[in-house]
């Protein structure tokens, strides 16, 4: 009996010690990567950024996260991909994100969400990302507008619109 109590508190430690971004990083940074990992599921960088998490509800094993999607985004600035963030922040320092994460990107990427965003949570991002470490391989290359697309992609065009709206377009 008291063997298998010590048993059930040697698998709780070791429950504690399993790898977390919490449990793996210590002190601020531990508090980073963990608002790092809360930042990508609420701003939404997983919806388009990590293969299959709309169409899971979210559920997809978190060593796939941010590597980036192969099924295109198309519309009149051409056709265009998620990049897989666990390469692409890999090869970046920190000063070199914030100012990028701050310019202009094709749609339907929500670059200007990103520009809003205090240079605290650009960091915490970046060291989740950092954090879960380069992984998958890169997403295609955007194609320019009426050139041939050889990936899968989602028309991302309003369809139906009122001819008064239509003209705007
Ligand atoms: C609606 C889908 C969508 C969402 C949500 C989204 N992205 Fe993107 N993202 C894209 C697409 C598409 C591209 C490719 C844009 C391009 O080719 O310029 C992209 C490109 C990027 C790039 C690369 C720009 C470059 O230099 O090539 C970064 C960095 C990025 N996204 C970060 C994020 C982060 C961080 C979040 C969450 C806050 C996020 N994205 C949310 C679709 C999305």
């Amino acid at each position: 009996m008291q063997a298998f109590a010590l048993a059930l508190a040697t698998l709780s430690f070791l429950s504690i010690l399993s790898p977390s971004p919490a449990s793996a990083a210590s002190g601020k940074d531990a508090l980073l990567v963990e608002r790092g990992k809360y930042l990508a599921q609420v701003a939404g960088c997983n919806d388009c950024h990590t293969p299959g998490y709309m169409q899971n509800e979210g559920k997809v094993p978190e060593n796939l996260w941010l590597t980036g999607a192969d099924v295109g985004f198309q519309g009149p600035w051409g056709t265009s991909y998620p990049v897989n963030l666990r390469l692409y922040l890999n090869k970046m320092s920190e000063a070199q994100w914030i100012a990028r994460a701050r310019q202009p990107m094709r749609p339907p990427m929500p670059w200007y969400n990103l520009r809003e965003m205090s240079d605290k949570d650009l960091l915490a991002l970046y060291r989740y990302v950092r954090f879960l470490g380069p992984a998958g391989d890169p997403a295609p290359v955007a194609v320019a507008p009426g050139q041939p697309v050889a990936t899968p992609y989602v028309e991302f065009v309003p369809k139906n619109l009122p001819l008064d709206k239509q003209a705007s377009r």
